[in-house]
């Protein structure tokens, strides 16, 4: 088979999954009107499959920061950090991440993607090894690819494992990166910090935490996993993404390992690329602004997903073990997933599709995302049509 026919092969395959078809991925969206209504075709759809977690969007705040960037410095800089791209708003940027995690210092990414790749390129390399939880999002892996460390996995979410594979390790410890996550964008699983924390301790490695779900959505004033279970101080490195809770597109990682500068001058993904556009720092700078303030959208974020996951739960659907923002409906079948988001579509709700080998386990997603912007309205209709859903197509 020559590469052509390869990605036919590829294209089939996924058709046969997708009968009729189905657009599910990459769905054009023709109009967005707000943080929770777009339009699909004709159709006028409330958006649960965004990772708008705190809703902020269309907040004024951002908006009007992205505006006076653009008329200020144009739109776009044209160039890597290490050049010509670190504008006065990137630095302050950092600064305020390293502010608001409490950390010596902080590097500004492209995305999210990039943050990882660059991060765990920059701090591991061949004969150096990365110890990580199997479903582990693709940035974790590709960075861990490009670094040329030796991977190793343990169970998801389970340390006891992870300390199995640890201890046999020896000495290769010293040069070994840990790397978890505070959500799981999969199930919305939280990763079991305090016991990784103390195995870490015990062994040794230098641990890496990606908040990029949980940012803005754990902890009192949404630092994320580590907030919440009080381990700032225990994790070397946090990365995560503007593209959930902040709204924009980018990407960080915070330390206070002074090390952590030196990776501007060793990380591909940070010098050989172009740096976010004014207008994407601008609006970040003021969404961590609205997050840091923002314990109300918190409540309400929280309000709308404890309220969603218990309606699904008592419904009878098998959900992820943690409620939160993200709440996936585990189904057996490509058929049954595609059935219902078909459904859910046709009833103007628009989640997302995630089918095997992207799904935990070989079974197939319906994966919800919840914001803070959804009204109690919006909640109960997407509760309702659930519940009718699921005497159709699940029992
Ligand atoms: C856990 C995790 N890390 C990193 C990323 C990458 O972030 P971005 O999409 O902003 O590049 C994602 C994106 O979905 C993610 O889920």
């Amino acid at each position: 088979m020559n590469l052509l026919e390869k990605l036919d092969a590829a294209a089939a395959a996924r058709k046969a999954m997708l009968p009729d078809g189905v657009g599910a991925f990459g769905i054009p969206i023709e109009e967005v009107y707000s943080a929770t209504e777009a339009r699909i075709g004709d159709r006028r759809v409330i958006l649960l499959g965004t990772n708008n977690y705190l809703g902020l969007t269309f907040s004024p705040e951002c908006i009007r920061a992205a505006h006076e960037a653009i008329d200020k410095e144009g739109t776009g800089t044209t160039g890597s950090r290490m050049a010509n791209g670190s504008y006065f708003g990137h630095r302050a940027l950092e600064r305020e991440f390293a502010d608001f995690y409490q950390c010596q210092s902080a590097i500004v990414f492209t995305t999210g993607y990039q943050a990882n790749l660059g991060t765990i390129s920059g701090l591991v390399g061949p004969g150096d090894t990365v110890l990580i939880d199997g479903d582990s999002h693709a940035s974790i892996y590709d960075g861990c690819i490009l670094s040329g460390a030796d991977i190793i996995r343990f169970k998801h979410n389970d340390p006891a494992d992870m300390e199995k594979r640890l201890r046999r390790l020896g000495s290769r410890i010293e040069t070994t990166l840990i790397i978890a996550e505070g959500i799981y964008s999969m199930l919305g699983d939280q990763a079991p910090l305090a016991e990784i924390v103390r195995i870490k301790n015990e062994y040794g490695g230098i641990l890496l935490l990606d908040e990029a779900h949980s940012l803005g959505v754990l902890g009192e004033t949404g630092q994320g996993l580590v907030e919440k279970v009080g381990l700032l101080r225990e994790v070397d490195f946090i990365t995560g993404t503007f593209s959930k809770s902040l709204c924009s597109i980018g990407g960080f990682c915070v330390s206070n390992h002074p090390q952590l500068d030196q990776l501007r001058y060793v990380s591909h993904p940070y010098i050989f690329t172009a740096s976010p556009s004014p207008a994407t720092i601008a609006s970040t700078r003021a969404a961590l602004e609205l997050l840091r303030k923002g314990s109300h959208l918190r409540k309400q974020l929280w309000d709308n997903c404890t309220q969603l996951y218990a309606r699904m739960q008592e419904t009878g659907y098998q959900l992820g073990p943690d409620p939160g923002p993200v709440i996936a409906a585990i189904l057996d079948t490509p058929q049954q997933a595609l059935l219902m988001w078909k459904s859910l579509l046709e009833h103007n709700i628009y989640v997302n599709l995630i089918l095997p080998p992207a799904a935990p386990e070989g079974k197939s997603l319906v994966r919800c995302s919840v914001n803070a912007a959804h009204t109690p309205e919006q909640i109960k209709y997407v509760g309702d049509t659930f519940a009718k859903l699921y005497s159709t197509i699940i029992s």
